[in-house]
């Protein structure tokens, strides 16, 4: 038996049109870079070879022109994902009780970064706009600085999984004016280096550290990312000593093989590719409902990525989840992610014509389709209070209770909703009812629930 791998073969046998990561869309891309001995290159650290955990070879070769590339001061290749590197960020500028104004609108790898490092966060919530969580704002940003002078730095996330992007350039002037650290969960905005019309790169902008997953928009393979260092207020050493704790002894070569042949493509086919996608995309958002440059300005929203396609059904008589499950079953065509109102579609220069006429006949053939609207309410951050520090409510004794039971309790585990991973729930903060009703629509709505007990139950902080 080996139901992985058939699992695997089957599911590659159905050729689905992908419109999810990784960004290489089944190798399409890679030409050349596809071998079919693909695995004779799984290799190791051998004489020949190099090491990642302290490069003098290729590797450190390939690490300098992707921060050429990237406009970056160093670069490490990451095989742990941006995961990783978010846990090394974080542990690599602080010690524990150090203090961070931190984006709630993170991925829980942030928060978990907070768990290991032990660092006490101050949340700021990014407001909403058409149901969409939207950036962190100046204003927030700087509140938070006035009113926590002795914070080590700003964590933020941008763009958001919908490709909204915040004011990173004017954070990054207030956080560096107040003299702390910026650093940026780019996960999502590997690919604006290498066009003028997506957004501004968070390096740019002038971020201390940040990461971005080539897995999700380039030609690279799953869980490949990179750790970009913008300034010299960060020790390379210290981010080098975190990953070789973070990441494994033996990191995949073919991984990082295809972060150098990312870079490569982008950096030499890159600009006329993105052109090319970014005109077709444009002629699709004017057929489709999209999300389109009207939310521009609003809610932290500064820039948006174009090559997210994001499809807006409010006012039509269906849901993003409905609409995603027929393209799927019907269509064969798999997107992203999907909520009440909205389909969010991952493009990427290895989509073809035929992947977006395949989209658009499919989209027509839905306008005959007859609804049966579920009850799944859209995404919301719903506001908590943090009554304890993340790292000391998930060390706390904890038990388990029903979510209607934990109403009022301390969160002792991060609960998301995957995707986006984002925190419904942070360890430390007040149950509220709000939260547990979104987490029981999301349940009903056949969303998957990360950090449940086995029993289907919420850990909270048992009292002393
Ligand atoms: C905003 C954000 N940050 C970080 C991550 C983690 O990235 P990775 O899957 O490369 O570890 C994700 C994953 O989806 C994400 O959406």
């Amino acid at each position: 038996m080996f139901p992985l791998y058939e699992m695997l073969v089957a599911h590659a046998q159905k050729q689905g049109t992908s419109f999810h990561m990784p960004g290489h869309k089944a190798g399409r891309g890679l030409g050349d870079f596809s071998p079919h001995d693909l695995l004779a290159l799984d290799t190791t650290e051998l004489h020949d070879t190099d090491n990642l955990h302290a490069p003098t070879g290729a590797i450190k070769q390939a690490q300098e022109l992707a921060a050429k590339a990237f406009g970056a001061r160093h670069t490490f290749f990451l095989t742990g994902g941006s995961t990783a590197g978010i846990l090394a960020m974080l542990a690599a500028v602080t010690k524990p009780n150090d203090r961070f104004i931190v984006d709630r609108n993170c991925h829980s790898a942030v928060i978990n970064a907070l768990i290991l490092s032990r660092v006490q966060p101050i949340f700021v919530y990014p407001p909403l706009v058409n149901d969409l969580v939207g950036g962190v704002t100046v204003d927030g940003v700087a509140q938070a600085l006035r009113e926590n002078p002795d914070v080590v730095g700003v964590f933020l996330t941008s763009p958001t999984y919908y490709g909204l992007s915040a004011d990173i350039k004017g954070i990054a002037d207030i956080v560096h004016q107040a003299g702390k650290i910026l650093l940026v969960d780019e996960a999502h905005g590997a690919h604006f280096a290498f066009h003028d019309d997506l957004p501004m790169t968070a390096l740019s902008a002038g971020a201390d550290m940040c990461v971005q997953s080539a897995h999700k928009t380039l030609p690279a393979l799953t869980q490949s990312a990179y750790l970009h260092i913008g300034s010299d207020k960060i020790d390379k050493q210290q981010v080098q000593t975190m990953l070789q704790m973070f990441q494994s002894s033996s990191p995949s070569f073919l991984l990082m093989a295809y972060l150098d042949v990312a870079r490569h493509i982008l950096s030499t086919t890159g600009q006329q590719k993105l052109t090319y996608l970014l005109q077709r995309l444009k002629q699709l958002r004017a057929v489709l409902p999209c999300v389109d440059e009207h939310l521009l300005g609003q809610a932290g929203i500064s820039q948006m990525d174009w090559t997210r396609l994001v499809l807006d059904l409010d006012g039509l008589p269906t849901t993003g989840v409905e609409v995603a499950e027929i393209l799927s079953k019907k269509h064969n065509i798999q997107v992203e992610m999907a909520d009440r109102r909205y389909v969010m579609l991952i493009t990427t220069i290895d989509n073809t014509d035929a992947d977006f006429d395949k989209l658009l006949h499919a989209m027509q053939a839905l306008a005959s389709h007859q609804p049966q609207k579920k009850a799944c309410k859209v995404s919301q951050l719903p506001q908590a209070t943090l009554l304890m520090s993340p790292s000391d409510a998930f060390h706390a004794k904890t038990r388990e209770m029903s979510m209607h039971e934990a109403v009022g309790q301390i969160a002792a585990r991060t609960v998301s909703c995957f995707p986006p991973c984002v925190p419904v729930l942070c360890p430390g903060e007040c149950i509220t009812a709000q939260a547990v009703a979104y987490l029981q629509q999301m349940q009903t709505s056949g969303s998957s629930i990360l950090g449940l007990s086995a029993q289907e139950q919420l850990v909270v902080v048992a009292p002393l």
